[in-house]
């Protein structure tokens, strides 16, 4: 109902679209075989009221609309939910272009990371940048990610590694209208080498956390040789608990150090790469509440082998797709992209790469009941595929499949394909 003197909500309806597709079920996360239906209605609509979704339906059944309706020309396209990139570190400035081309020669990313290059050099570009200049970044990439179909997104601090730049970080994601993760324990920073990881999580929970725990959702840590062992991430991520902050965790990214243990002990929200991930890492994660979220752009762009996606599945593990977007492991904005890999290099179906960017990825951001489905009453966020079927957003790789964005009920990026 409208108040009396209110503006009505403005009304939006895609219409005459070849079809709508969005993951099966009213749960989240979904696993195993439920993961992989997507429920398909041919010649079909979206009608949006507000930032909310009000009706979806077949074209045969729309009710005559009275009054003023935004209409989209759905023909010849398809609409799935708006993606939710739940794990990114979309908030960097400067790039590591010369770093990728050392790498294409020959230097891994390990020795890169030891000779205070990988991470540090991103640390030293955006301690530089200041507040602007680092608002101004994050929005071009926030950019990139809307025209690829990405209307909800998760971006982590960790590239300012001092108290002033961390929390830097975590207002800009903000601002932006991302979900912020605070990742003080991602590298230990120069000003720390000589003391070590200790002091430096020392400084970060008496110093950073009290702020940090009233800005992000979550608190992430980087379990890798290099960078903090098991014991200091327990410290670390009990302490964050403590101060409200959901869990989550760098893990198994190159070695298996104990990351799974830990975040099914701590009852982490999920742990994120397992690259390195083994037969009893597997089975442990899928006896759990944990979100496996899988970053196959990060491997693929580092040479390393896939996670065991498939065995996460077959096994009931709740398993969500994300890009990891950094300038240095995964210079990858598209969600896209992201499924076209899942599906060729890790044996998902389309379906599963679909669910997995979708309700998966949105209940690893506690926001499930809004985001991930076409139903009524879930946030107006929409993607338009430039097709008729659907699974051209994974069929075509790299391609231009995004043909248009809406989100909150208004359409915010179009003109692809
Ligand atoms: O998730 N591995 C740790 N952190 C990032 C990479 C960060 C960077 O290289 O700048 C990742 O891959
Ligand atoms: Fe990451």
């Amino acid at each position: 109902m409208t108040e009396p003197g209110a503006e009505p909500a403005s009304r939006l309806l895609v219409r005459d679209l070849a079809q709508v597709a969005s993951p099966a079920g009213a749960g989240a996360p979904l696993r195993g075989t439920e993961l992989g239906v997507v429920d398909v209605l041919e010649d079909a609509y979206v009608l949006c009221e507000g930032s909310r979704i009000v009706d979806v339906g077949e074209m045969r059944a729309l009710p005559p609309q009275a009054g003023d309706v935004e209409e989209v020309d759905g023909r010849g396209l398809s609409a799935i939910p708006g993606l939710v990139d739940c794990h990114t570190h979309a908030c960097f400035a400067g790039d590591r272009v010369e770093e990728f081309a050392l790498r294409s020669a020959g230097a891994s990313y390990e020795e890169l990371h030891a000779a205070g290059g990988g991470i540090l050099s991103t640390v030293r570009a955006t301690r530089a940048a200041g507040e602007d200049g680092l608002a101004h970044a994050l929005g071009r990439h926030v950019g990139w990610m809307l025209r690829a179909g990405t209307t909800t997104f998760e971006a982590k601090s960790g590239y300012g590694l001092d108290r002033d730049t961390e929390l830097a970080q975590l207002r800009a994601v903000r601002s932006a209208g991302g979900v912020p993760t605070w990742l003080g324990a991602h590298a230990v920073p120069p000003e720390f080498a000589d003391e070590g990881p200790d002091a430096y999580l020392d400084f970060l929970l008496t110093e950073v956390l009290p702020e940090a725990a009233g800005l992000a959702q979550a608190a992430d840590v980087f379990v890798e040789r290099g960078a903090f062992d098991v014991d200091g991430a327990r410290r670390y991520l009990e302490a964050c608990r403590a101060a409200g902050l959901e869990l989550r965790l760098h893990g198994d990214q190159f070695t298996e150090l104990g990351a799974v243990s830990l975040a099914v002990d701590l009852d982490a929200r999920s742990i994120d790469h397992l690259e390195a991930t083994g037969r009893a890492g597997v089975a442990r994660i899928a006896a759990s509440e944990v979100t496996a979220v899988l970053l196959p752009a990060s491997a693929l762009f580092l040479g390393r082998p896939m996670p065991p996606a498939r065995a996460l599945v077959d096994a009931g593990a709740a398993v969500a797709l994300a890009t990891d977007f950094n300038p240095g492991s995964a210079f990858c904005e598209s969600l896209p992209l992201v499924c076209s890999l899942a599906c060729t290099q890790m044996g998902f179906a389309p379906a599963e790469a679909l669910a997995a960017c979708t309700v998966n990825a949105a209940h690893v951001l506690s926001l499930a009941d809004r985001k991930g489905r076409l139903a009524p009453g879930f946030d107006a966020d929409l993607v338009l595929v430039a097709d008729g079927d659907w699974r051209h957003l994974v069929y075509h790789l790299g391609g231009q499949v995004v043909h248009t964005v809406v989100r909150g009920g208004r359409v915010a990026s179009t003109g692809a394909a």
